[in-house]
């Protein structure tokens, strides 16, 4: 599989990264040439996330999902071994599951009936001996193309079709610290995907939400209308515990709290430790947490009931109680799907009121996602033109601070989380 055809030194010359100044090309958004070289090169090549194991809890249950606009099929087989399918039929290439999940032992294709068992295996083609049938020296395909590389981190699925794909540990890198604090706010340590899925669609580049997702610079623009109506309205309009504080003032404090952080692996991290533990540890639900002071203490309880945003190399982010994916189409088309979670193990009422915050602010009919796919939408409008040629992620540029691991840090609404992604991607776009 290769990556497109655009040459390296075009690619080059869309990334400005310079002392002082940080800048990248409008056709890096925006061009259909950079898009197809994306797939080959990015989506093609490095750990993509396809899936949480709570989504198939079970002997023989699968999810569709997708490595770039590859369609896969995510199966649980004997052995509770996790294979990644490619979900297109061998004999002329339909999608051979459409369902987003389910429990099969065998797959249909829908177009001829070929059948294929849940561990990929080809056992009936139909028809195969009539009169025009297949050549009795048919060279059968003997099942689906498997997706060479699976690895699972906390539940967490990751595929790549590069045999040479670094340790999924080594991808993860700092990311990882913020996946398990993530994770440790539940007193078993483990998370359930059990509700279904927000899915939305945006016209726009799939970057823009890789971005948008650790950007703590836009909230009080995009989102004007929800901070004054929580200014007006405080608690009343149905505070389940996200986005505590009761005017504007309090809400950018709030904001710009902590760090970022770049990495060499393309992730963006926003974290920030809690400064007071006190309101949970005498509130609702002060058992829950005093379980995990016992186990971790408080310094670390800072940090698990801290902020901990992730913005995953290239399609994944985890953000409140919620694994967000986003998947390319287009240059110009991005599918986003937001999957709340629950806590195992945490009071059914807290895991209920987190439910309703993500209804609250996430869905279609909340106040909040739908206001950033709006500014998708209008971003990419504005790149479409060709009178200007730069976008400026330099924000906070001379207050980065390079650490040993490599990763970088900076100020809480710095673009240093958008900088590291922007480096990773043209290394990956420059190794054609
Ligand atoms: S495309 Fe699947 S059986 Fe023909
Ligand atoms: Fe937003």
């Amino acid at each position: 599989m290769e990556g497109g055809i655009i040459a390296n030194n075009a690619i080059d010359g869309l990334v400005l990264d310079k002392p002082h100044t940080f800048r990248v090309h409008t056709k890096a958004y925006t061009d259909r040439e950079v898009f197809e070289a994306e797939m080959g090169r990015i989506f093609e090549k490095t750990w993509i996330y396809v899936g949480h194991t709570s989504e198939i809890p079970n002997r023989y249950d699968y999810k569709t999902s997708y490595i770039g606009l590859q369609p896969v099929i995510v199966t649980r087989g004997d052995g509770d071994v996790i294979n990644v399918f490619v979900n297109r039929c061998m004999h002329r290439g339909a999608v051979l599951c459409r369902e987003a999940h389910g429990n099969a032992q065998q797959f249909d294709c829908p177009y001829h009936g070929w059948v294929y068992t849940n561990d990929g295996k080809l056992v009936a083609v139909t028809h195969k001996d009539e009169v025009g049938g297949y050549s009795a020296d048919f060279d059968q395909p003997k099942g689906l193309f498997k997706v060479p590389k699976v690895e699972v981190y906390r539940g967490f699925v990751f595929a790549s079709f590069n045999d040479a794909v670094q340790p999924l540990l080594q991808h993860l890198g700092r990311a990882r610290t913020i996946i398990d604090r993530r994770l440790n706010q539940s007193p078993e340590g483990e998370i359930v995907l059990r509700s279904q899925p927000f899915v939305a669609r945006y016209k726009g580049n799939w970057k823009f939400q890789t971005e948008n997702i650790v950007d703590d610079y836009h909230f009080l623009f995009v989102h004007r209308a929800f901070v004054d109506l929580q200014s007006k309205y405080g608690d009343t309009t149905g505070n389940f515990g996200l986005h505590p504080g009761g005017n504007t003032a309090e809400m950018r404090k709030q904001r710009y709290r902590g760090n970022v952080w770049g990495t060499p692996q393309g992730h963006g991290i926003l974290d920030a430790q809690l400064g007071t533990l006190e309101p949970l540890l005498t509130g609702r639900f002060a058992e829950h947490y005093k379980v995990l002071k016992d186990k971790y203490g408080e310094d670390e309880l800072a940090w698990i009931a801290g902020r901990g945003i992730i913005s995953m190399f290239p399609n994944m982010g985890m953000i409140h109680q919620q694994i967000r994916t986003w998947r390319p189409i287009a240059p110009d088309l991005t599918e986003v799907t937001i999957y709340p979670y629950a806590l195992k193990g945490a009071p059914d009422a807290y895991n209920e009121g987190v439910l309703h915050a993500q209804e609250r602010f996430y869905s279609p009919a909340g106040y909040g996602a739908t206001d950033d796919m709006e500014m998708f939408a209008i971003n990419h409008e504005g790149l479409s033109g060709r009178a200007v040629d730069w976008v400026l992620l330099e924000r906070g540029v001379d207050t980065d601070t390079v650490l040993e691991s490599g990763d970088v840090q900076g100020k809480p609404s710095s673009e240093a989380c958008m900088r590291g992604f922007w480096r990773r991607w043209r290394q990956l776009m420059s190794e054609a």
